[in-house]
């Protein structure tokens, strides 16, 4: 690790869990630990809770839980590292970097070097004879030189490797431009450009650093758009293309659209506000960094059925977010033969001007109108079986909604669309609420009462083999932390006699750090295990353990774990001799505990 770990200790020593979760989650104490809406799922009571004591965070709904390193990792969507860095910031305590580090570093900054390089490269040839194609092309889609340059429009050339020879010679290794994604490998080992023969278009992020590219065919082969691959500099889920501009947009909002010719258009057309996806779903990452921006969105997707569809998509990753969003529904055109066809803002801008796009945008619905009137298209209105099942998924959608003003107001707007009064609308959705509230808690107790459903671990890849022995190695880590010393007269006992890889690493880890006298809760774990390994160690911690008898327990644990071994160790068939005193051992601690 490059951070040392004496100062993750001081750091996490010196957080206070409940202090750094607030500032994200509002949060109430209750019965010795504070309370709030999970910020990692959608709920409407809070199963989500911190306990300062232990500085472990847990939520019983979604089952994620760690402590506060974990938190900022969860809510920031940082590695540990970066983590540990917001969080010293957070508390000014300059964080200690060695070498490595600075390596890790120096190679990002690398790779950024070559990212710009190659965009320069690309841009200079517009200008040669090998980039006249591309320039062609740009003028055929009417983007302004001006424009042009101020998106770092460029060409590759039509050749198998002419940026791996210019970036070779001012320096650059075959290795870096293979990491950067700009060249790729064929069968025989052979280096070649990947990016030939198209128009390129450099995707830029908020600190301005190009970061990686896409490109576009000139003819209609395909692939149509051709992406840089994941690298560690150019992760799409958080990618939103323009936002580079956009984010000091004087606008009162962000245009979200779902192609890059169609942010460059309109930022042509005086739109700088719009931004695109790189031709992926909208994320929760894409959300939050559109909330830091603006106080409202508007998504102007494709008006055919996958539009649509991408927009009911997007409506449901934005549902929570905390900014109005409204959709804009370009219209359909009429071509030359008379049939109606689809148009993106690139052709509505070219086809009716910047001013016909001011309209419709200042015209654009409310998602809740917009929700209510698609929904109102799949019904016939004009009978009262249509009007009645219309009515019914209206309440359902409604009753959905988080303020009551907002239930009031579309309450009101579903009862005119099917001609009722709102009365009888907004009794129905209360009543929808309630049974629905009702639901939810009951689904969450169950899940938290089931025992079959959590002795599981969540994640596949966790899961126990051995349930029984897995049962007992849970007991004997919650042992552990509730009293190391329980294991002092057991030196022989260690994570490898365990049956589950994860609590045998955890409890030696611990074992080691109380060991060496150090604090030994679960948060000092946070670095030597995933997310989902943290959040499920937090799980186990999380259900009950007495200590009354926690000698006699621990001998049963381990008693269990050694019994589950020997079954291992056995041929596999049964043996009747074994599974009797098995039972017997079990009856025996059971009386024992009672
Ligand atoms: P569209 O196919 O809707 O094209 O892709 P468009 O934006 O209208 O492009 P033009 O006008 O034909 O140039 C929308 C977005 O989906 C991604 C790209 O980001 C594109 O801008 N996409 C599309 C891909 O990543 N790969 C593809 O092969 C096609
Ligand atoms: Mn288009």
């Amino acid at each position: 690790m490059a951070i040392p770990q004496h100062f993750i200790d001081e750091l996490t020593a010196r957080a206070d869990i409940v202090e750094i979760v607030g500032d994200y989650v509002p949060l109430n104490p209750k019965g010795g630990s504070w309370w709030g809406l999970c910020p990692f799922h959608a709920e409407k009571s809070p199963s989500f809770h911190v306990v300062r004591e232990k500085q472990m965070y847990h939520c019983f709904g979604c089952g994620k839980g760690g402590g506060v390193i974990n938190f900022v990792m969860e809510m920031e969507r940082l590695s540990y590292p970066d983590a540990i860095r917001v969080l010293a910031g957070k508390l000014g305590l300059p964080v200690p970097e060695d070498e490595d580090n600075g390596d890790q570093r120096k190679h990002r900054a690398h790779l950024l070097a070559l990212n710009r390089d190659a965009a320069r490269f690309y841009y200079d040839q517009l200008k040669n004879r090998s980039g006249a194609r591309v320039e062609d092309y740009i003028r055929q889609r009417r983007i302004a030189p001006k424009t042009a340059t101020r998106f770092g429009l460029g060409a590759a050339p039509d050749a198998w490797d002419e940026l791996i020879r210019a970036m070779t010679e001012r320096g650059y290794e075959k290795r870096d431009l293979l990491d950067a994604g700009l060249a790729v490998t064929n069968k025989t080992g052979g280096l070649y450009d990947k990016f030939r023969n198209r128009l390129m278009l450099p995707v830029i992020d908020l600190r301005g650093d190009v970061i990686g590219f896409t490109s576009r065919v000139m003819d209609n082969s395909t692939p149509k758009y051709l992406n840089t691959p994941e690298t560690e500099l150019f992760r799409k889920r958080s990618i939103l293309y323009g936002l580079n501009y956009a984010k000091t947009t004087k606008r009162p909002n962000l245009i979200l659209v779902e192609g890059n010719i169609d942010v460059i258009t309109l930022h042509q057309a005086g739109f700088d506000n719009a931004v695109a996806t790189m031709g992926t779903a909208l994320t929760e990452e894409h959300a939050r960094m559109l909330a830091k921006y603006s106080k409202e969105l508007v998504i102007c997707y494709d008006n055919d059925p996958a539009g649509k569809d991408a927009t009911q998509r997007a409506l449901a990753i934005l549902k929570h977010a905390e900014f109005n969003v409204r959709v804009l529904q370009l219209p359909m055109r009429r071509n030359e033969t008379g049939e109606l066809v689809k148009q993106d803002a690139d052709d509505f801008i070219k086809n009716h001007g910047a001013a016909a796009f001011e309209r419709h945008l200042s015209e654009s619905e409310e998602k809740n109108d917009y929700r209510l009137g698609t929904l109102a298209q799949n019904y016939d209105l004009t009978g009262d079986q249509g009007r009645l099942e219309f009515l019914k998924a209206a309440v359902g959608l409604i009753a959905g909604l988080d303020s009551s003003i907002e239930r009031e107001i579309y309450g009101g707007k579903a009862a005119a669309i099917a001609g009722v009064t709102g009365n009888a609308v907004a009794h129905e959705v209360e009543r929808q609420r309630k049974t629905q509230f009702r639901r939810d808690r009951r689904q969450e107790e169950r899940k938290y009462l089931a025992p079959t459903v959590n002795l599981q671990p969540k994640q596949r890849e966790l899961r126990y083999n051995n349930i029984r022995s897995a049962m007992a190695e849970e007991g004997i880590l919650r042992l552990m932390l509730l009293d190391p010393t329980l294991f002092r007269g057991i030196p022989d006992l260690t994570g490898q006699r365990f049956s589950a890889p994860l609590l045998g690493k955890a409890f030696d880890l611990l074992k080691d750090r109380w060991e060496r006298s150090l604090d030994a809760g679960l948060m000092n774990l946070q670095g030597e295990m995933t997310s989902e390994e943290m959040s499920h160690l937090v799980h186990i911690a999380s259900k009950p353990e007495s200590l009354a008898n926690g000698r006699q327990a621990l001998a049963d644990y381990i008693g269990i774990i050694d019994t589950e071994t020997l079954k291992q160790a056995g041929s596999g068939d049964a043996d009747p001799l074994l599974a009797a005193w098995e039972m017997f051992q079990e009856k025996k601690a059971m009386e024992e505990k009672r």
